[in-house]
């Protein structure tokens, strides 16, 4: 299937990710791209923790960097302040939170109304917040799953995009049950940013 945003001469959506830690999910929107997935460029990464592997992946696809520590700032806000005003330097017009384990206050979802995309490891609504993957293996449930949606200044809130349901084996760890989420969180976290924007227009 052609991605909607692929069927027109469209210019290529400016993106920003802001990650955390790992930035597997960086990468997948970063391989999207480059396989003609997704008609995009990442204009920046935005990333809180020093050290973070998601700077070395930015860094080997040539995507500027640049690091905005949580601990530098006395407030969220002033730390979104920041955000925004790298964000609209690098004239991003799509943020993708990729793995970012920071609360959002008003000041960046306001900046980008509707323009703002986060992934969480669980069926939404299901388990909000922190831990999401080992809270569905404490509850017992027997599906779980990954969920890419449009941010909204409550947690893990926010009109859902996409999901991606997986099952719960009797022998799974919080690691084998993540890693086969994050199978599922690679695909469509690029498949909702394509819908997203295709809706937008
Ligand atoms: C993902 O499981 C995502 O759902 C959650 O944080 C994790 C980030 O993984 N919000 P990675 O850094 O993209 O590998």
């Amino acid at each position: 299937m052609v991605p909607p945003n692929l069927l027109s001469d469209r210019p290529p959506l400016k993106l920003g990710v802001m990650a955390s830690g790992n930035g597997s999910n960086f990468e997948a929107v970063a391989e999207a791209i480059a396989q003609r997935q997704l008609n995009a460029e990442i204009k920046v990464l935005i990333y809180n923790n020093p050290g973070a592997k998601a700077a070395t992946r930015a860094e080997r696809w040539g995507v500027p960097t640049v690091l905005l520590n949580h601990r530098d700032f006395n407030s969220r806000e002033g730390l979104d302040r920041e955000i925004v005003g790298t964000l609209q330097q690098y004239q991003v017009e799509w943020v993708i939170m990729a793995g970012w384990m920071r609360v959002v206050t008003q000041v960046l979802v306001d900046a980008f109304p509707d323009r703002m995309i986060n992934i969480h490891p669980s069926l939404l609504p299901s388990f909000k917040g922190i831990r999401a993957v080992e809270q569905a293996l404490n509850a017992g449930v027997k599906i779980t799953g990954c969920t890419v949606h449009l941010v909204d200044v409550e947690v893990d809130s926010g009109k859902i995009l996409l999901q991606a349901a997986v099952p719960i084996l009797p022998d799974d760890t919080l690691e084998t049950l993540h890693a086969r989420i994050q199978v599922q969180e690679h695909k469509i976290l690029p498949q909702a940013i394509a819908l997203a924007a295709a809706r937008s227009h």
